[in-house]
């Protein structure tokens, strides 16, 4: 085995030795079912890591990545996820976070030719139209940042529009579905937007977070 794997097998059994000794039944309960509360769809970017940045441990979050935490309608991968995790799981929350200095975010704001991916990339670009107004009126840094935060937004849409979740709705149950954004030059959640079963409008919760500017890359 190359040391570079030899490696992270050790780090494993460190990391499962760790956790057996707190708990010897740790694993052997876990490996019966799982019930997590929450779905978290964020971006697979490596500085994002799901259940590290909430500090919970392995079975209490389901999680989808993507670049960019992008839920689109016709996403066969994301909407089993979610399928899975609203009909089955029964979970309480669904997550979109996405987070400032997002790579995928600036390239949409690029001309760039970045090949196959800015076939995803331009899911944000409708993004970037649909908001335009707002978006013209901030200077480059700003524009990214807002346009970071807007992307979750039009994701939590897009999330309480899936027929998984109206149907979940109408028959009173599903779940809240969040919107956060996370500071990767201070390791913070902040909260963005939430809608629930019965809310007509997607509640905002800020605006636009711009008083955080100066912390973030
Ligand atoms: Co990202």
């Amino acid at each position: 085995m190359l040391p570079e794997v030899k490696r992270l097998f050790d780090r494993n059994r460190m990391w499962a030795e760790r956790l057996k000794e707190i708990n010897p039944d740790y694993f052997s309960n876990l490996a019966q079912q799982q019930s997590p509360e929450i779905l978290w769809i964020g971006c697979a970017d490596s500085r994002v890591p799901a259940n590290q940045i909430i500090d919970l441990p392995p079975g209490e979050v389901f999680v989808h990545r993507n670049i960019a935490n992008i839920v689109v309608h016709s996403d066969l991968n994301c909407l089993s996820v979610l399928q899975y995790a609203v009909e089955v799981l029964q979970v309480g929350w669904v997550i979109v976070c996405g987070h400032y200095g997002c790579g995928g975010v600036r390239a949409s704001m690029m001309d760039d030719d970045n090949g196959l991916i800015d076939n995803w990339l331009n899911h944000i670009r409708n993004v970037q139209r649909l908001h335009s107004a707002e978006l013209e009126l901030l200077d480059d840094h700003r524009r990214e940042r807002r346009l970071c935060e807007l992307n979750v937004i039009e994701q939590v849409r897009n999330v309480a529009e899936t027929t998984i979740v109206r149907d979940a709705w109408k028959a009173g149950a599903g779940p809240e579905v969040h919107g956060w954004i996370y500071g990767l030059g201070d390791g913070l959640l902040r909260q963005l937007c939430v809608q629930k079963r019965g809310d007509g409008e997607l509640n905002v919760l800020r605006k636009s977070l711009e008083e955080d500017c100066d912390v973030h890359p």
